[in-house]
C-alpha cells in the first residue's frame, strides 16, 4: 500500500529529521517506508537546521505539533540542554537522536546504541549477554554504543582507540567497560567498528581499524560503516573465517526504535531495510 502526497490531510501527523547538511539524509526513505508499510496517516520530512538551532527545533516542534523528530549531526548534544526530560541513555551520553512526545513532554533520547544492540541480535540470532566485547573508536558512535551493551549486560567492554583520553571517557559509560589494547582484541567474542576507517568518502577509505593478526575465527565482527557494504576490515575478518556484518542494520534498527517511540507501533523491519537496500 502507498500513501500518495494526494492523501495528506489536516490529520496527517508530520516527523523529520532536523540537522545540516541534511539533503542526502535515508531517514526520509526508511521512515516514510515504514508509515507506507503500517498503513499510518504519517510523513516525513527533512528540515536543515544548523549550529545555534536547537532551542528554536524544540519549540517548532511544540508550536508546530510535530509527531516526532530525529536528530543529527551537529544537534544532537545541543538539543539535549532544550528538551523537557531526557531518558537515562541521552541523560549519560548527554546527547539526543529521537524527540518524542510523552504525556505533553517532549523527551530526548538516544536509539543509536540500542538500535545497535537490536541489530546484532536481529542478523547473528546472538545476545550480547556475557560476551566480551572489543569497541573500536571512540566517539559519538562507539559512545552509544558503549552504554548500550552495558545495558545489554556484555560481560566485558574493551575500548580500543586511537586518542586514550577519549577511550577512558567512553569506557566510562558503563560498568563493565575498560581501556583495552589491539593485542586483546583476539580475546574478544565480538569486535565492532565504530572509527570511519573504511568508510567509502571517509578520511581513509582504503584502511582497517584493526591489524589483521588480532581477528579470529571464531569472532563475530560487526561494522557500522554501510558504504561500503565490505570494508576492508570486514574483507580481512571473513578471509580469516569470521562471522561478518555490515552496518545497514544499525542505520535500521535504530530508526525502528524511533518509529515505535513516535507511533506506539512494532516497527516493520522488512520495508524498513528494504527501503535502504
Ligand atoms: P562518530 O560520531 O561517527 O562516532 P567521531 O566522534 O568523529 O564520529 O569519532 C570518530 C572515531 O574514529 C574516533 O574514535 C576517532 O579516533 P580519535 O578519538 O583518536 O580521533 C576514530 N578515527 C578517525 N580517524 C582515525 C584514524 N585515521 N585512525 C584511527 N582512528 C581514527
Amino acid at each position: 500500500m502507498r500513501f500518495p502526497l494526494s492523501t495528506i490531510s489536516g490529520r496527517t501527523k508530520v516527523a523529520a529529521v532536523v540537522g545540516y547538511p541534511i539533503a542526502h539524509s535515508g531517514s526520509p526513505k526508511i521512515h516514510n517506508a515504514a508509515f507506507t508499510a503500517c498503513g499510518l496517516d504519517w510523513v516525513y520530512a527533512a528540515f536543515p537546521c544548523n549550529v545555534g538551532s536547537a532551542s528554536q527545533v524544540v519549540a517548532a516542534m511544540r508550536t508546530l505539533g510535530l509527531a516526532g523528530l530525529s536528530v543529527t549531526m551537529p544537534l544532537k548534544t545541543e538539543i539535549a540542554g532544550y528538551v523537557d526530560a531526557l531518558t537515562p541513555a541521552a541523560q549519560a551520553l548527554e546527547s539526543c537522536n529521537c524527540l518524542y512526545w510523552d504525556n505533553g513532554q517532549i523527551i530526548g533520547d538516544s536509539t543509536d546504541g540500542v538500535g545497535f544492540v537490536r541489530a546484532f541480535e536481529f542478523e547473528t540470532g546472538v545476545s550480547l549477554k556475557e560476551k566480551k566485547v572489543a569497541v573500536l573508536g571512540a566517539g559519538g558512535a562507539a559512545r552509544s554504543i558503549v552504554e548500550a551493551l552495558g545495558a545489554a549486560e556484555a560481560s566485558e567492554i574493551l575500548v580500543v582507540n586511537r586518542t586514550a583520553q577519549k577511550a577512558k571517557s567512553a569506557a566510562h559509560l558503563a560498568r563493565q567497560a575498560r581501556v583495552g589494547s589491539y593485542e586483546e582484541v583476539a580475546a574478544a567474542d565480538v569486535v565492532i567498528n565504530t572509527t570511519s576507517l573504511g568508510m567509502e568518502g571517509g578520511p581513509d577509505p582504503k584502511s582497517s581499524p584493526l591489524p589483521a593478526q588480532y581477528l579470529r575465527s571464531n569472532q563475530i565482527v560487526y561494522d557500522i560503516v554501510y558504504q561500503p557494504r565490505q570494508t576492508v576490515l570486514l574483507k580481512a575478518a571473513k578471509n580469516v573465517g569470521a562471522s561478518t556484518y555490515g552496518g545497514l542494520s544499525m542505520l535500521v534498527h535504530q530508526a525502528a526504535a524511533a518509529f515505535e517511540l513516535w507511533t506506539g507501533e512494532k516497527a516493520p523491519i522488512k520495508a524498513m531495510n528494504d527501503a535502504v537496500c
